[in-house]
């Protein structure tokens, strides 16, 4: 794969226990369970249905879809992130599969599941807009697509990666929740949606966001495939 995407991997494998760690703060696990579980529960078809969650990490989201009844299978190419996923599905009777793959070019039958998801991933993808239209064609007719993502990088990415110009990342440094909403639409979903986290925004407001993070108002984006 491309040397973008293994720069992006590394960054993710040496940044996995902290992040994961970071994810099950226990002063804050309880409340961001039940928060996250009413968003999902209210933008996916009823339980049980096949969901892919892309770019998985260490399963924040695809832990939470099992326990609302869904057939989960988050991906990722993080060795240390999928290392992580791992060790917490050991611990569940029913855990979502997880297993190494691209987000960009998720290696599955047509039609196999009803929603793909996925947070924090829309920026960090090297190209979104190839993307989308390979989830659709994943996707049953009517199921959904459903992202949460906000402008984290609206200044511009840095180097967070190493010295890749952001340029290489086309939603890294959006201005604009729209530009994601916009990426869906172009890539094949209809009734593109945008919906701002407002239980996300007070939970971070309560107990901060890690560090060199700010408060951001976070956005689930959806869209459906088209009934054909
Ligand atoms: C900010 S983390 C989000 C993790 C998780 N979705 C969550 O909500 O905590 C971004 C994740 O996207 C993954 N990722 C980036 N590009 C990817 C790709 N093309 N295929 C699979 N995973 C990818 C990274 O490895 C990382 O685990």
């Amino acid at each position: 794969m491309s040397h973008l995407q293994d720069s992006i991997n590394e960054y993710w494998t040496d940044r996995a226990p902290a992040y994961d760690d970071y994810q099950q703060r226990p002063e804050r696990r309880a409340d961001d369970i039940g928060a996250w579980a009413r968003i999902w529960a209210a933008a996916l078809p009823s339980a049980p249905a096949d969901v892919l969650d892309v770019g998985t990490g260490s399963g924040h989201v695809a832990f939470v879809l099992a326990g609302l009844g869904h057939r989960v299978t988050g991906i990722d190419l993080s060795e240390g992130m999928i290392a992580r996923a791992r060790e917490h599905a050991v611990l569940l009777a029913e855990p979502p599969a997880i297993r190494v793959g691209d987000a960009v070019a998720p290696d599955f039958a047509d039609r196999s599941f009803d929603a793909v998801v996925g947070r924090y991933v829309m920026w960090t993808l090297r190209d979104p807009a190839a993307a989308v239209p390979n989830w659709v064609r994943l996707l049953r007719p009517g199921g959904v697509v459903a992202m949460v993502d906000s402008t984290w990088f609206a200044d511009g990415l840095g180097n967070l990666y190493g010295d890749r110009p952001d340029a290489t990342l086309p939603l890294a440094d959006a201005r604009s929740i729209d530009e994601t909403a916009s990426v869906l639409e172009q890539g094949g979903l209809v009734d593109v949606r945008v919906t701002p986290l407002e239980s996300i925004l007070e939970l971070d407001r309560q107990h901060g966001v890690a560090p060199g993070h700010d408060v951001q108002l976070q956005y689930l984006v959806t869209g459906r495939a088209p009934q054909v």
